[in-house]
């Protein structure tokens, strides 16, 4: 059962005990904060309708308070509520979007199995302090008769854009849409989805957004699995063999530290580990330039490239990827 407590600002944050507010607090650098307790009627609003999901952030906006938005298909995690957390570092209020999106899954995917857990998605909201989740319906998004949508850029076109036709023309239509529908001042996304991170900074650029894009780091679990929606897809065994996806990319990262630049040899040691570690499905597992994504012959001039990954796991698709640079040059920061 979450504690509420508020600052004697009147800001309102939520947590799941004092000892947790007064450390997420600290963190925002909140000296000797005034706490109390809030009634426990206080919940994440929920929010259905795109007209006044508009209204809520031009009223935010209208009173000088920062928002942040942290898009999702919930089942979320805790790699999503750290997007949360770093959030409210940076604004006042955060609003999550819970949106299993049907135009960035193929005809064969996962659309209809895609875990759907919203009760436990607005309790794991509440504790880390969002203030708004915005759960539209399939029509309120896509109404009938609605056929526009957004080309990707350039970066979109290989690895996931090869294996996954139509991916990210739906990940960039929705993330345009919801930018229409909540025009904060920030915008919160994953590094594991490192491809969909560019393609969603050059969308933004490309097409004028004036929201600034922010990327999170991965979180793992404690063996170096990527946290991922899907994880809950793997059996026992597979949750094991699932580890050969973190290690191809540590092996890459050892053999760049040891001085490889030959990207064919990197790519070559990341699906040996992977086969090595009982994974033969593989789309792909290359080292490429970190900012195009464009594969090269030898990768020393870069300022910086990128190991990734996408394989199956029995039926459960896992990506993940390693930036193998000093963290000051990579692509993503922001
Ligand atoms: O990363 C995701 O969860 C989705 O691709 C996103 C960005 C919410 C768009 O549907």
């Amino acid at each position: 059962m979450p504690t509420y407590l508020s600052l004697s600002d009147s800001s309102r944050w939520v947590a799941l005990d004092e000892s947790h507010a007064r450390a997420m607090l600290e963190r925002r650098g909140v000296a000797n904060p005034q706490l109390a307790l809030l009634p426990a009627a206080q919940r994440v609003e929920v929010v259905e309708s795109g007209d006044n999901l508009r209204e809520l952030v031009w009223e935010c906006r209208r009173r000088g308070r920062t928002t942040g938005l942290v898009p999702t298909m919930g089942a979320l995690h805790a790699g999503h509520l750290s997007l949360v957390e770093t959030c409210l570092a940076r604004n006042e209020l955060a609003i999550a979007t819970i949106f299993v999106n049907p135009t960035q899954f193929g005809p064969n995917e996962d659309l209809d199995r895609y875990p759907r857990t919203l009760d436990a998605d607005l309790t794991a909201l509440e504790a880390a302090g969002a203030a708004y989740c915005f759960v539209p319906s399939v029509d309120e998004m896509y109404p009938a008769g609605c056929t526009t949508a957004v080309a990707p850029p350039e970066v979109a076109r290989r690895w996931e854009g090869e294996c996954r036709p139509g991916h990210f023309a739906g990940v960039a239509t929705i993330v345009l849409k919801l930018f229409h529908l909540a025009p904060t001042d920030d915008a919160y996304f994953g590094l594991k989805d490192y491809q969909q991170l560019l393609v969603i900074r050059h969308m933004a650029r490309d097409l004028n957004v004036p929201i600034t894009i922010h990327s999170c780091e991965t979180v793992r679990e404690p063996d170096g699995l990527a946290l991922s929606s899907r994880n809950r897809y793997l059996s026992e065994g597979e949750r094991q063999t699932a580890l050969a996806v973190p290690s191809c990319l540590l092996a890459a990262q050892e053999a760049w530290t040891a001085g490889e630049r030959d990207s064919r040899r990197l790519s070559n040691c990341m699906e040996t580990t992977l086969r090595e570690g009982g994974v033969s499905d593989i789309d792909y597992a290359v080292v490429v330039d970190a900012q195009t994504l464009e594969p090269l012959e030898d990768v020393g001039e870069l300022r910086s490239a990128v190991a990734i990954v996408a394989a199956r796991v029995g039926a459960t698709r896992l990506i993940d990827n390693r930036v193998l640079s000093n963290p000051s040059t990579n692509a993503d920061a922001d």
